[in-house]
């Protein structure tokens, strides 16, 4: 059955259910206050590099499935309303619900009776019970459907998740149903629960991946002093059923604009309802000094030592984005990395395909040819793990270089490719190939 659908906010979580569910065959009305953004998007003009994003938007402007207004009134007659609204982290770790607590009162006195609020913010345990005091209408059914959407893969995880979650008070209540129902065509187990677990369920997920990844390369560190191959062990760690093969490569840390501040507000979370959640206080911790272990693997491929200075020393910086896929700096491990490096005197040039500039970050020098980072470089560092760096030609890389060190945060590189063009391969927890 296809519902009128009105999705507040027109993020990158937004903007995907939108023009999903309007592909889907459902009428969507997407309201976002920011004018430029609407006008733009009322042209087909995508802001946010999602594959395949562009093509739904087009297709649902020209079909009329999808619309997008600044004008909130619009959502009067809606079945379902979306909440897409950010919830960056607050200043105290707890995130910030200051937009939410804006919107959502403005919502109450507009939509019609039997519509169902959806949140898919992440946002913290207990907010599905607040809603319909803040909407200031008791009588709106509320349900929990967190959003597990990657940067970068948003489309592909849209219409194809691993699970859908779908939470209410009490649990498979008529709304949860109606919601459920919207996500039939992408053939995922929905887990139909209350609406309690259903957002610990979305914080629970990202603090379970950044606690595995903080343990991956805590690992490398422990494969380094015994000569061990990190690659090896989280192999043979992910033919386990139970441990499984994702989230086992070692990098710089994770970071991103969702693991960090998804383990913070949870940390923050279990602290004020009394509980000692260590383990993720230690993974934390363990991607907090993972910049500065990046940071002495540099000085001392480069020097020889790890105390050695870096000072003067011409580096090129393969990737600045968080992650491959997309050209996000919020919370990046690469940048951190690149700061940290000019902080002790490194001059730096960067080439990351999706990054043009780093604001804030005038050390850097951002070039648009990979090839350029390697001029007079004492050492290359790969930051970021975009595949075409593999396939770059090395030997030019080589010939511009002043050094041969290459120091590669992401294991991405063939070190034999490497060897041949003359570089020594400083991997991550892997033995060092010259
Ligand atoms: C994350 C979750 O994976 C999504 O399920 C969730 O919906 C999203 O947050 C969110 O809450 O909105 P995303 O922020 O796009 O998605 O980033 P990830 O793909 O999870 O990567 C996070 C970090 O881990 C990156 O810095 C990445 O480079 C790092 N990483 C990932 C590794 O260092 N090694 C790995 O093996 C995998």
């Amino acid at each position: 059955m296809a519902e009128h659908i009105g999705v507040v906010g027109a993020g990158y979580v937004g903007l995907t259910s939108a023009a999903c569910f309007a592909r889907l065959g459902h009428q969507v009305t997407c309201v976002d206050t920011d004018e430029s953004k609407v006008d733009a998007l009322r042209r087909g003009e995508v802001a946010i590099g999602e594959p395949g994003l562009a093509g739904l938007v087009a297709g649902g402007l020209a079909d009329g499935t999808l619309c997008f207004t600044t004008a909130q009134a619009q959502l009067h007659g809606v079945d379902l309303v979306l909440l897409c609204l950010p919830t960056p982290p607050g200043g105290d770790g707890r995130p910030d619900l200051g937009v939410l607590e804006h919107v959502v009162p403005q919502l109450g006195r507009l939509l019609r009776p039997g519509c169902v609020v959806v949140t898919k913010s992440t946002v913290p345990v207990g907010t599905a019970a607040r809603l319909p005091r803040l909407l200031g209408r008791p009588d709106l059914p509320v349900v929990s459907n967190p959003e597990f959407l990657r940067e970068g893969h948003a489309v592909e995880d849209f219409r194809h998740p691993d699970r859908v979650v779908v939470g209410t008070d009490p649990p498979d209540s008529a709304a949860a149903r109606r919601v459920a129902r919207l996500y039939e065509p992408t053939g995922a187990p929905v887990v139909r629960t209350d609406a309690a677990s259903a957002e610990l369920a979305k914080y629970a997920s990202n603090a379970f991946l950044a606690v595995k990844l903080s343990y991956v390369n805590v690992l490398a560190e422990l494969c380094e002093r015994f000569g061990a191959d990190v690659r090896e062990v989280a192999h043979t760690m992910g033919l386990d059923a139970r441990i499984g093969p994702h989230f086992l490569a070692p990098g710089p840390g994770w970071g991103g604009s969702c693991l960090p501040k998804d383990t913070t507000a949870l940390l923050h979370a279990a602290d004020a309802a009394g509980v000692d959640f260590g383990i993720l206080r230690d993974a934390v911790r363990v991607n907090a000094r993972q910049r500065a272990r990046v940071v002495r693997a540099v000085r001392r491929a480069v020097t020889g030592s790890v105390s050695g200075s870096l000072a003067g020393a011409r580096l090129g910086l393969l990737g600045l984005a968080f992650k491959a896929g997309t050209g996000d700096l919020r919370d990046s491990p690469a940048r951190a990395v690149a700061e940290e490096l000019a902080g002790q005197g490194a001059e730096l040039t960067a080439y990351d395909p999706a990054v043009g500039c780093v604001p804030g970050l005038d050390a850097v020098q951002v070039v648009d040819d990979p090839y350029l980072v390697a001029k007079d470089a004492v050492a290359l560092v790969v930051l970021t793990e975009w595949p075409e760096f593999r396939d770059l030609d090395w030997a030019r890389l080589a010939a511009a270089a002043a050094g041969t060190v290459v120091v590669d945060t992401r294991n991405l590189l063939d070190a034999d490719v490497l060897a041949a063009a003359g570089f020594a391969h400083h991997g991550v927890g892997v033995p060092l190939r010259t």
